[in-house]
């Protein structure tokens, strides 16, 4: 039986204030959960026995799969307070079923991918890998720790960021999926907080342990914070992503009990959730509108997720922004780029504008 464990128990702290109330892995993206997206491609790949690690806010992932497929055996490993990704490993580990050498599935809970994960499995026994771990490559590695291998694909180190270009040694980075031997996770402490990236893996290196990488060019991206995470969404709409659980490539997701007045365009792969009222002329460009969201006469909104019960307001411009739920924002505001807006807050109209003609003075002077 093949068994996975996914990480899901992180508090989402760059994703504010969506991540306020429902765990990063719970948020919608292509019109499912992030986590049932994973869940299909797990399923895909033959996995029948999932565990998954939670922390923040666990309760609501058991009421998420409360009364999921049959196919699927799913497991909740609680940590009190985080453990860290290795400690959270270790601690699922003990909700697994299979020998000492079986090969279990690790993936962190907020990767977008588009790798083979069959591929990854069968490299990891061909090769008789303690872990081996998907890698993927990146334009500008100066963001991320890097994982150089040798010609077998043999993991050489775990180096922290670079911070000149010589110490750019690589370009593969770790693409947070694992196959773990279990007798190789059972052995990671699971009473404090460990990092599998800083702790673990290096650790198994320096030992000799036989650790391998996995290199692919597929799409890979990790949707952490509110920018990718717009992106990832609108890639899976649009195709550039796969999932089982998306339909065509298509421009937009639209819920068949949300209004789009037929003025309005809604591009790029967005999303508008159920019950959502989209006025004349506004534009959704490559964004997130949640449930009974509510975007009145000519407001553009550019790469931004509005979370449910939100309001803008007409003639309003959103770019990069987060707006929490039950939030309004009145007409003709214009919001910095990336301003996040925590849940319930209100803008009155010509309450904040980045350009263009300000409104009269309302005070006497
Ligand atoms: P930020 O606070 O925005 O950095 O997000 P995060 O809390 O999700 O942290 P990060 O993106 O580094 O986590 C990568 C993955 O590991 C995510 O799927 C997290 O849910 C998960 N994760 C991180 N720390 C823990 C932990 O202590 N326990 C468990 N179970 N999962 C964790």
């Amino acid at each position: 039986m093949q068994e996975a464990i996914i990480l899901v128990g992180g508090k989402g702290t760059r994703l504010r204030p969506l991540t306020n109330h429902t765990p990063k892995p719970l948020l919608g993206v292509a019109g499912s959960s992030f986590i049932r997206h994973q869940v299909a491609k797990l399923m895909a790949a033959g996995v029948e026995h999932l565990v998954f690690a939670t922390s923040y806010l666990a309760d609501l992932f058991e009421d998420e799969f409360r009364s999921f497929s049959r196919d699927l055996e799913i497991s909740y490993a609680v940590e009190e307070v985080p453990l860290g990704t290795g400690g959270a490993i270790r601690n699922a580990g003990r909700l697994l079923r299979g020998p000492s050498d079986a090969p279990v599935l690790v993936l962190n809970g907020d990767i977008l991918s588009g790798v083979d994960l069959r591929a990854v499995l069968e490299q990891h026994e061909a090769r008789r890998a303690d872990v081996t771990l998907h890698l993927t490559r990146v334009a500008d590695p100066r963001a991320f720790g890097l994982v150089p291998t040798d010609g077998s694909g043999r993991v050489l180190a775990f180096l922290e960021k670079p911070k000149t270009a010589e110490e750019c040694v690589t370009d593969q980075i770790n693409a947070g999926c694992y196959v773990f031997r279990r007798s190789v996770l059972d052995a990671i402490p699971a009473d404090r907080e460990v990092s599998v990236e800083q702790e673990t893996f290096p650790g198994l290196v320096a030992r000799g342990g036989r650790v391998f990488g996995h290199t692919t060019a597929d799409y890979w991206r990790d949707l952490g914070t509110p920018l990718a995470f717009v992106h990832g969404s609108a890639d899976l709409v649009t195709g550039r992503a796969a999932s089982p659980l998306v339909g065509p490539p298509a421009e937009a997701l639209i819920h068949p009990t949300a209004t789009v007045d037929p003025t309005a365009r809604v591009t790029g792969g967005s999303t508008i959730g159920p019950g959502a009222v989209i006025g004349p002329h506004v534009v959704v460009d490559r964004s997130i509108v949640g449930e009974r969201v509510t975007v009145a006469e000519g407001a553009r909104i550019h790469e931004s997720v509005v979370d449910h019960d939100a309001s803008i307001g007409s003639e309003t411009i959103l770019r990069e922004a987060v707006v929490g739920c039950h939030s309004h924002v009145g007409a003709e505001n214009e919001l910095p780029a990336q301003l996040r807006l925590s849940c319930g807050i209100r803008i009155p109209a010509q309450g904040v504008r980045v350009s263009g003609t300000a409104a009269a003075c309302p005070t006497a002077h």
